[in-house]
């Protein structure tokens, strides 16, 4: 547990999954920035909260607020967080996901800077047609991760806006919504494995284009003998892994799960595989594997190597050693691994078996088990 003292007050913090806050502090510099700095209003809607230091500090100042995140981890964090705080300082919470769907009562808007641009602006879209110009928005983030031109586009398109110095290296932006934000693509599209569209919103994994570490994996994946029984796509993104397995196995001898932590990629994946007549695969929201059943028989995993903007193996570490508990006695974990990333002495923790099923200077395919 970490004490935060803010300007505003003091809060009472954890990461999920819980680390020491010697390692990972359930708050950066731009939270606080916020908290300090940024007019709250009466009914404030909250955007990308990490941890929940927003949202805990929004509800200890009495205000009903709405908090929407995308990541399942983030989601628990807010919960378990606001569920320390002493039953009068509990204001009504609404915790969304998914597409942003803002309430009337909304007159101000938190947001902690994505890591795309393009989930910036559709945010600012959506808050414009939901609620109207004029309503005041604060960005903070941390200054490295807002490049120039994202404030120059904020500035040009947006009224009364106002840049805050930096502080504690995070910036803080105020502004008003105006009508002149631009239109955007919403929905990106590009050929999957079998020449249908793969598609996404922003903010999910490579929607631009299929990332060269997947495309390595699916050309790979074709030449294994088919796959059968249960099958888990672990950090799903769009689906790609899914729907090359399944062109891969017989779709009725394979029972297709899907996995993710992001709310908006297994969107994505159900909208892709509805689109090849896939409506059967499973789909959780989770952190790794945490709400699957086992015995899994093949878990093929593309692994995530940031947290926010951090390069980190910590979900990545979690993976591998949930996927050992749940792999049947012969069940196979085929994971991609950047070679810089050095995935294998993580992996030697929970596996006795590890091959290469293929490699090239950048990615490394290989097979994981413990065979009993
Ligand atoms: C490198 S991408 C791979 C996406 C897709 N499988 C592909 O190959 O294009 C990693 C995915 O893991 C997801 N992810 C990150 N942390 C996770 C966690 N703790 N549990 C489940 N999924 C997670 C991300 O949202 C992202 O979609």
């Amino acid at each position: 547990m970490a004490l935060l003292s803010t300007g505003k007050g003091d809060l009472t913090l954890n990461c999920y999954p819980k680390v020491s806050a010697s390692i990972q502090q359930p708050w950066d510099a731009a939270d606080i920035y916020l908290i300090e700095q940024a007019a709250l209003g009466d009914y404030p809607a909250i955007i990308n909260d990490q941890w929940g230091a927003l949202s805990v500090h929004a509800s200890q100042q009495g205000r009903q607020n709405y908090t929407w995140s995308d990541s399942f981890c983030s989601h628990q964090a807010i919960k378990e967080n606001l569920e320390k705080l002493p039953k009068e300082q509990l204001s009504l919470n609404q915790l969304d996901k998914g597409i942003i769907e803002l309430p009337q009562a909304s007159d101000t808007l938190w947001i902690q800077c994505p890591k795309s641009f393009d989930q910036l602006h559709w945010w600012l879209l959506l808050a414009f047609e939901q609620l109207g110009p004029g309503i005041n928005v604060s960005i903070a983030g941390m200054a490295k991760h807002i490049p120039i031109k994202w404030l120059n586009w904020l500035q040009l398109h947006n009224d009364n806006y106002i840049q805050h110095p930096i502080k504690k290296k995070a910036r803080l932006i105020e502004f008003n919504l105006s009508a002149r934000l631009p239109e955007l693509k919403r929905l990106k599209t590009y050929p999957g494995p079998d020449e249908k569209p793969i598609s996404a919103l922003p903010g999910v994994f490579s929607r631009d284009h299929m990332d060269i570490g997947s495309r390595f994996f699916i050309h790979h994946l074709q030449q294994l003998p088919p796959l059968s029984g249960k099958v888990v796509d672990l950090g799903c993104g769009n689906g790609l892994l899914s729907i090359a397995a399944l062109m891969n196995g017989s779709d009725n001898l394979i029972e297709m799960i899907l996995c993710d932590d992001s709310s908006l990629a297994l969107k994505a994946a159900s909208d892709n595989l509805n689109l090849r007549n896939q409506a059967n695969a499973q789909l959780h929201h989770t952190d790794a594997l945490l709400s699957v059943l086992g015995p899994v028989d093949t878990i093929l995993c593309n692994p995530p190597f940031h947290t926010g903007n951090r390069i980190s193996t910590a979900a990545a570490e979690r993976m591998f050693s949930q996927s050992s508990k749940l792999l049947s006695s012969n069940g196979q974990l085929l994971i991609i691994a950047n070679r810089h990333l050095g995935y294998k002495p993580l992996l030697k923790k929970d596996f006795k078996n590890i091959s290469t099923v293929a490699s090239d200077s950048k990615f490394v395919i290989y097979r994981c088990s413990n065979p009993k």
